[in-house]
């Protein structure tokens, strides 16, 4: 069991670890820098999709809460024991709450991701009218979706960093 434990706890944290860092990267650092210089965002969107980076995200949020519901399983005997209603289990609970809205909200940050990485690969020279409002529309949507996102993950993280010890 101990060697499973040491497992699942590297697998949870390690993909925890760039799940949440590259979530909070893009959206406080990333997007609004590329905003700030438009020339650049075509070609930065159509690099992106090459980079795999959605993809490697999207492994790795699922990996962490896959690991994490091991380790909750684990942790309360297969959801029976009295450790599920002490400080630490309500805490990782309620951070594992959390982490699972993190998997619908980091989807819904992948979703104009794709589409802005899309539109821009498809731009040969200026972009059309039509490709400008696409491009737009999905930044507008990046924007306020990894602000939610953002949001979800710090209270995940914050429960999970601090569940250990939280004492009623
Ligand atoms: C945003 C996603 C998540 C992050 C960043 C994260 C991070 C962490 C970290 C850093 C720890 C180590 C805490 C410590 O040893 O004191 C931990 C432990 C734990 N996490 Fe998460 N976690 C996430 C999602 C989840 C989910 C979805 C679950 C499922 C219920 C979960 C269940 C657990 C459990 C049960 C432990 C304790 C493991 C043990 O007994 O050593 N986590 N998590």
């Amino acid at each position: 069991m101990n060697t499973l434990m040491i497992i699942l706890r590297l697998i949870h944290i390690i993909g925890g670890v760039f799940w949440v860092g590259t979530s909070l990267l893009f959206s406080f650092f990333i997007i609004p820098s590329i905003r700030a210089t438009s020339e650049v965002e075509q070609n930065f969107w159509g690099l992106l999709i090459k980079t795999h980076l959605a993809e490697a995200h999207g492994i790795s949020a699922i990996l962490t809460v896959l690991a994490g519901a091991g380790l909750y399983w684990i942790d309360s005997q297969g959801f029976t024991s009295g450790w599920m209603t002490s400080g630490p289990g309500l805490g990782f609970g309620i951070g594992g709450i959390f982490g699972f809205l993190g998997v619908i909200t980091s989807i819904l940050v992948a979703l104009p991701l794709r589409a802005l990485a899309e539109t821009a690969a498809q731009i040969q020279g200026s972009p059309t009218p039509e490709q400008m409002d696409k491009i737009q529309a999905a930044q507008k949507r990046l924007g306020v979706m990894g602000r939610i996102d953002s949001a979800v993950l710090i209270i995940a993280l914050i429960c999970m960093a601090t569940a250990r010890y939280w004492r009623f």
